[in-house]
């Protein structure tokens, strides 16, 4: 993969090597592509969205626009950590850009306030709109009101769970260092919540490319978290030997 005569994981103290800084404009690259993959295919179905910003358009319509950016980019970031959690190990060897922990605690970060963002974005719109203050529906919104708010209320669980997901990353190796593995894990629910979440309720996760796209993703998660079970219970039981010969 290169002629560079220094090792492919990166020392913090040495210079690094052109493979090494090429693999990390190659991994910006990839993820500024993965990023603007959903915010190309709304800005196709609502147009220019700098156009929002100008005069002529309701009350709170640039707010509302800025609360579906959001919550795009969150979800896709979302998608990312989960990858970069499932692949961290040989992604690092693959790209040699060292741990890659510091990124997915970045990552974590920014996906954590964009979610958190897009709840606010959308009661921040809807005051603009109404004159009203929307805020207990927003962030606690009843699930006996009929489909749109019920479908609202998968998002919001899923913005908890981010937060208890994140909060348990950031703390819990320190607080908990056996339990706090599984309580990361409410990232998993998050991600198909919010898939959920977005294809029901959303405007533009609901035709065109989004659909599509959101789902391939799911189905990518999905894919390599399997792998990743069976490549657990592989190492667990030894070549031949299944979990009822262990059990023997
Ligand atoms: C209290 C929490 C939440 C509330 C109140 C909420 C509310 C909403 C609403 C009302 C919509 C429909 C917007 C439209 O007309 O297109 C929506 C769509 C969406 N939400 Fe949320 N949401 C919440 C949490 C989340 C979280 C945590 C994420 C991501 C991690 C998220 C991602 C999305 C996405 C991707 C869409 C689709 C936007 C579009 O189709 O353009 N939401 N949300």
């Amino acid at each position: 993969m290169t002629t560079d005569p220094r090792p492919m994981t990166a020392d913090p103290h040495s210079e690094p090597g052109p493979a090494i800084r090429r693999n990390r404009v190659l991994a910006v690259l990839a993820l500024v592509a993965l990023l603007l993959l959903p915010l190309t295919a709304m800005t196709r179905q609502t147009g220019t969205m700098t156009y929002y910003l100008g005069q002529g358009y309701p009350p709170g319509q640039s707010a509302y626009i800025m609360m579906r950016v959001a919550g795009h980019l969150a979800y896709t970031l979302v998608f990312l950590q989960i990858v970069l959690g499932l692949l961290h190990r040989p992604l690092q060897r693959a790209l040699g850009l060292g741990p890659l922990l510091s990124v997915h605690r970045s990552v974590g970060l920014a996906a954590f306030l964009l979610a958190l963002s897009h709840p606010i974005l959308f009661e921040w719109a809807r005051q603009l709109r109404t004159g009203q203050s929307t805020i207990t529906a927003t962030f606690w919104p009843p699930i006996d009101h009929g489909f749109y708010e019920l479908h609202q209320f998968f998002g919001a669980m899923g913005l908890y769970l981010l937060l208890i997901g994140v909060l348990a990353g950031v703390y819990g190796p320190r607080l908990a260092p056996k339990a706090w593995r599984a309580v990361h894990a409410v990232n998993y629910m998050v991600f198909f919540l919010v898939w959920y979440h977005s294809l029901r309720i959303g405007t533009s996760t609901r035709i065109g490319m989004l659909p599509v796209l959101y789902t391939v993703l799911a189905a990518v998660v999905v894919g390599l978290t399997l792998q990743r079970l069976r490549r657990r219970t592989g190492s667990r039981f030894p070549e031949g030997l299944t979990s009822r010969d262990a059990r023997r």
